[in-house]
């Protein structure tokens, strides 16, 4: 697995220092609010199991399940939910937790969908951000690293499945994806 490498953008060390971070700000941001973290599966797992370890003030967890309807690697912006959350998100501080926005349509369809129930906010954090790829207009209050264009894995993220057990973030070599 680690032979298809092409260069590793992220450390253990890099992110465990980068989730602290984030975990910090929002322990401070929402300190004495009923705070719900959801995890938009199936990335962001390794993240939110992090991150979770890394606030410090009374928190709930849930997870949902979503794909984007159509091709499998361009988002095309109309969400399915194979698995909702089990609690309800009424009077809570909802934070959704992703791995990556890329073109940040599934975002902002979860967001719109989150904010038409009842909880008292509705905000996104997520590890990874590829600015360039952006085509939704969608706002997120708390964001890891910025990356480039390319086929990313580790740390939850996948390619065709696979990867997703690397305890770091890297570049795959263009032969494994077929270029
Ligand atoms: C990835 C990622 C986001 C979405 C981002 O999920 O976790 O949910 O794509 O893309 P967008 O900003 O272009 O909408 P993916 O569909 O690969 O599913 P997975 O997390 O189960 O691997």
């Amino acid at each position: 697995m680690n032979n298809d490498i092409k260069e590793i953008l992220f450390t253990k060390n890099e992110i465990d220092k980068m989730v602290v971070k984030i975990g910090k700000q929002i322990s401070d941001d929402y300190k004495g609010k009923d705070l719900m973290l959801v995890c938009v599966l199936k990335g962001a797992n390794m993240f939110m199991s992090d991150l979770m370890k890394a606030i410090d003030i009374p928190v709930e967890i849930d997870f949902i399940s979503a794909s984007s309807y159509g091709h499998s690697t361009i988002s095309s912006g109309v969400v399915k939910f194979l698995k909702d959350v089990d609690s309800s998100v009424e009077n809570k501080h909802i934070i959704l937790v992703e791995d990556l926005v890329d073109t940040g349509l599934t975002l902002k369809y979860l967001l719109k969908n989150f904010r038409n129930r009842d909880a008292v906010s509705v905000e996104a954090c997520t590890l990874l951000d590829k600015p360039e790829r952006r085509t939704a207009d969608v706002l997120v209050k708390y964001k890891g690293f910025n990356i480039p264009d390319e086929f990313i894995v580790g740390y939850g993220i996948d390619y065709a499945e696979k990867y997703r057990n690397l305890p770091y973030i890297a570049t795959l070599k263009p032969e494994v994806y077929g270029e």
